[in-house]
């Protein structure tokens, strides 16, 4: 049994889902399972745990700057132990974009940052255009409709392939 903690950057709340998932299949496993926002995991944090799990979205092509900060500051730390990194992104509810080698954004990650997560992967997110706001909303319809996405005003599609996710888990349990 380990204590895994797991950190999450999210907007919406769908990279916050997915840890939470993750936690719970972790937890069933016996592993001791913390989850936190980024902004509040430091180095103690880090010190007391045998693995670390992050999870990031995109918005706008990139991932939030606390999470290229946190991934440049503790990177001695996180080479040191074991530890896995996932992005989520839309663009990778396309087949050729959803794996670590092929997702851009997951590649533009480990060439901007020293941390070399033993496990890496990339799951495909949502869109909710309700929860967005005019402009927003308004830029994604444009991108969807761009790359053939659902552009109705009101959709809401959950991309995320779960039993992915699942696997995901049972190789962060094997680390
Ligand atoms: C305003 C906005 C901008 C986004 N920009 C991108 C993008 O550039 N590339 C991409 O693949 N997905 C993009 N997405 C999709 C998000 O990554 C996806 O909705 C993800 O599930 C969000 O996770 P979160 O709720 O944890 O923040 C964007 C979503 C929103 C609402």
């Amino acid at each position: 049994m380990a204590r895994i903690l797991i950190a999450y950057s999210t907007l919406d709340g769908h990279t916050r889902h997915i840890c939470e998932h993750l936690q719970a299949l972790l937890q069933i496993q016996g592993h001791e399972v913390p989850l936190a926002p980024i902004e509040q995991v430091g180095q103690a944090e880090l010190q007391a745990a045998d693995t670390f799990v992050l999870g990031a979205s995109i918005r706008y092509g990139k991932h939030r700057p606390n999470v290229m900060a946190f991934a440049r500051d503790h990177a001695a730390r996180l080479n040191a132990m074991p530890s896995a990194f996932f992005t989520v992104n839309v663009v990778a509810r396309k087949p050729n974009r959803n794996t670590p080698e092929t997702n851009p954004y997951l590649r533009k990650f480990l060439r901007q940052v020293p941390w070399q997560p033993t496990l890496l992967d990339v799951f495909a997110g949502r869109i909710d255009y309700n929860r967005m706001g005019p402009a927003d909303r308004l830029m994604i319809r444009f991108i969807m409709w761009l790359t053939h996405g659902p552009t109705d005003p009101t959709a809401v599609v959950e991309f995320t392939d779960w039993q992915r996710v699942d696997a995901f888990a049972q190789r962060v349990h094997g680390l």
